[in-house]
């Protein structure tokens, strides 16, 4: 009779078999699919010898584009294509080749938490969608506030990455600013008519999602004022105190200081220390945008370099960099959590005032929001804060071995000594004979592509002084000295390659 039941709710409702059933349902489909998907990953981190596949670009778009979206077939068959096409052409971050951009190999811990994410698919704005998930996340919050000793007023919320923790630290110190100068309540009332004045300050290595911010913020672009830095790209403290007193003498009205503790180039720490006094007697908001550096705190070699951190008004942090997670997990953390209510609107439906327990959407400026918190916390469990310190520590004496071995090739130029485990050079002047400066410029940019799409390695470049200088960005704790040999051999062989074709 229950058979019978079965198999009739099956016939009427065939879509029964794509979900996750509770009770004696069909949850052997989703045991296969996913023990068909634990396979194919095996095989294809197995067998991996390039970190891109080098399936020419057109084709790739080309075959992707020639799926039919109507022609319906089975999951497993579906997991085969999407492992032959997506995963197979993808880009490996594991594959020690594999070194341009902050974006890091996960710990097995993180991609298993994935797992129990996607299939528990709480949503973090309200207890009622997430019971024990609010609490981890809270857990995970007060481990983090004590870590970076934000004091006992601190609070914090997961993010989608430093781009939305630096917007809602900016938009607190816009909203406290108004607040402080003339009572008024931005959250009510909107922006006030001085807001053309508002000026942010950062360095000009600061991370353009400081602009980004800006501009969503409604006071423009042009109200980020950039401080210049020195060569390693640090902040130069003496012209942010001479920018704050130059703006105040125009009538214009600075409300944040932006310190970088990892600049997306240079790896750059900002004087955090002397960043703090100037903004604590200049009366301004201090946000320090550590999404690159913020893991140095678990460092015993290395936390000294974020002291002063502690006194920011509000820190981003990545987990999805230097700390080893998947995309995305990140966080803010305020030295005041009651600046949190500037997020914090009611809805009968949801978050009503008053509730019994803890909707963390008061503390969001998104709504429906993913459990990123427990890939940190399986993570912390299973691999350890000083571990994850030690890594880095690794990370950063092998990026400090490599720029000391370009120091010696003649083949290259380094662009400045590293700070943290980004490493910027060039093609020495060797390679350029009589090219232009320009020709130069463009050689580095072929030569970065060229390396991309025959899938021998995956770099990045950027741009410095006017020059294009390759980087490679150190996230993969598991490589080591040698893996760098055949890269640089390859880096060699290719520019040769290129400037014979071109002559
Ligand atoms: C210094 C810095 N800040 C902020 C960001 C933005 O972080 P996300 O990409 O997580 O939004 C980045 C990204 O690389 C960064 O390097």
């Amino acid at each position: 009779m229950m058979l019978l039941n079965t198999l009739q709710q099956h016939t009427e409702q065939p879509w029964l078999k794509h979900f996750i059933q509770i009770g004696d349902g069909n949850n052997q489909a989703f045991e296969n699919a996913s023990t068909l998907t634990l396979k194919n990953l095996k095989s294809l981190f197995n067998e991996c010898q390039q970190p891109y596949s080098a399936l020419d670009p057109q084709l790739l778009k080309n075959t992707i584009y020639s799926s039919d979206l109507e022609s319906v077939e089975s999951l497993e068959s579906v997991i085969n294509h999407t492992h032959l096409l997506i995963a197979k052409n993808a880009i490996i971050v594991q594959h020690p080749h594999c070194i341009a951009h902050l974006n890091t190999p996960p710990l097995i811990s993180s991609i298993i938490a994935e797992f129990y994410i996607a299939a528990l698919n709480q949503s973090m704005d309200s207890w009622d969608q997430a019971t024990s998930a609010t609490y981890l996340e809270q857990f995970i919050v007060d481990w983090l506030t004590k870590t970076y000793s934000m004091g006992d007023h601190s609070d914090g919320v997961f993010t989608s990455g430093g781009t939305q923790s630096n917007f809602m630290g900016l938009i607190l110190a816009r909203n406290c600013f108004a607040r402080k100068y003339s009572k008024h309540n931005i959250v009510q009332d909107g922006l006030p008519e001085y807001c053309n004045k508002m000026r942010i300050i950062c360095s000009d290595k600061s991370h353009f999602s400081v602009q980004k911010s800006a501009a969503l913020m409604g006071i423009g672009v042009r109200s980020v004022v950039r401080v210049s830095t020195n060569i390693q790209g640090q902040m130069n403290t003496d012209e942010l105190q001479r920018c704050i007193d130059t703006l105040k003498e125009q009538g214009l009205l600075p409300i944040a200081i932006v310190a970088s503790a990892g600049t997306t180039d240079h790896g750059a720490i900002d004087d955090l220390q002397t960043i703090a006094k100037i903004a604590q007697q200049a009366n301004i908001w201090y946000h320090v945008d550590s999404a690159y550096g913020g893991a140095v705190i678990l460092s015993q070699q290395h936390k000294h370099r974020l002291s002063g951190i502690e006194k920011a008004d509000s820190v981003a942090i990545d987990f999805h960099k230097l700390f080893f997670q998947t995309i995305s997990c990140a966080a803010i953390l305020l030295k005041d959590k009651n600046n949190f209510k500037n997020f914090c609107l009611h809805a009968d439906y949801l978050n009503r005032k008053g509730d019994k327990y803890p909707n963390l959407v008061d503390k969001s400026i998104t709504t429906t929001r993913r459990f990123d918190a427990l890939k940190m916390y399986m993570t912390l469990k299973s691999v350890g804060a000083p571990t994850l310190g030690k890594m880095l520590d690794k990370l950063i004496r092998m990026t400090k071995h490599l720029a000391n071995r370009l120091k010696e090739d003649k083949n290259f130029e380094l662009c400045c000594d590293p700070l943290l485990t980004t490493l910027l050079f060039r093609l020495s002047s060797d390679y350029q004979h009589e090219l232009s400066d320009e020709k130069f410029n463009k050689l580095h940019q072929t030569l970065r592509l060229q390396l991309l799409t025959s899938g021998d390695a995956v770099i990045a470049e950027t741009k410095i002084n006017g020059k294009i200088f390759l980087k490679f960005t150190l996230l993969n704790p598991c490589l080591i000295e040698t893996d760098f040999d055949s890269l640089f051999s390859k880096i060699k062989s290719t520019a040769k390659k290129l400037i014979a074709l071109n002559s």
